[in-house]
């Protein structure tokens, strides 16, 4: 790959890692440390003026909105929630598939007959937004892990979270109720980067957009 300027990459951690390696391989970008076992936090790559760092989700935004980072990858959750603004979007990569959604314990009450309703969630934003659109009333609970537990401890009524397989609603008794987004992963850009690195970045969006077409998926 013929990258002209020093790109850093923010790459996020988890499940979407395990999605993205490959998908970064594809364009002939491979880490020259094992991610998994080194501590390292900036990864040099086989392409010499690209390196990576590992994030949690909601650091990436962040990291590529101030120019940290020239480039990164985010779930779309992570976007909607701590803000696109400031950083461009280019590509769907298709990635990590799921649905941000609201749920509450199976067979309870309907909503309207609750006053209030007491909401555990990461996602403030999105979820206050959601609720008040519906006309809700929602008191938003802020948790930063397993949801699905507050309403079996009494803590909430509902929660707003990642549903996937749906396996985790269902141990734990519950049901999804709205679709608030489906998500993905996104490119993401750098405004700066995209005018100064302009020809790298380009490399990059193109690269990524060819293996997207022949997995015949994600592209915007
Ligand atoms: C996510 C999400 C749900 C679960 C959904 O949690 O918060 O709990 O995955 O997946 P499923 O529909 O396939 O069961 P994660 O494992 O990322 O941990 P978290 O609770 O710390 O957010």
């Amino acid at each position: 790959m013929n990258i002209d300027h020093n790109l850093t990459i923010a790459l996020t951690k988890g499940r979407i890692l395990d999605e993205t390696l490959p998908l970064l391989a594809a364009v002939g970008i491979e880490p020259t440390e094992q991610l998994a076992s080194s501590r390292k936090l900036i990864i040099p790559t086989n392409v010499s003026n690209i390196h990576l760092v590992v994030l949690r989700g909601s650091d990436v935004p962040t990291y590529v909105r101030h120019g940290a980072a020239d480039v990164g990858i985010a779930g779309k959750d992570m976007l909607l929630e701590f803000g696109g603004a400031g950083i461009y979007e280019p590509l769907d990569l298709g990635i990590a598939r799921c649905r941000l959604m609201t749920a509450a314990p199976k067979g309870r009450a309907p909503r309207g007959q609750l006053r209030r309703v007491r909401v555990a969630t990461k996602f403030l934003n999105v979820a206050g937004a959601h609720y008040a659109k519906k006309g809700v009333h929602a008191d938003l609970i802020k948790l930063y892990g397993s949801m699905e537990l507050a309403p079996l401890m009494g803590l909430a009524d509902e929660i707003v979270d990642i549903v996937d397989t749906g396996k985790t609603l269902a141990e734990n008794g519950m049901e999804a109720l709205e679709e608030i987004a489906q998500i993905s992963s996104r490119l993401v850009v750098n405004k700066a980067a995209m005018r100064t690195r302009h020809s790298s970045v380009m490399t990059l969006i193109d690269a990524l957009s060819a293996v997207l077409k022949e997995r015949g998926s994600g592209l915007k």
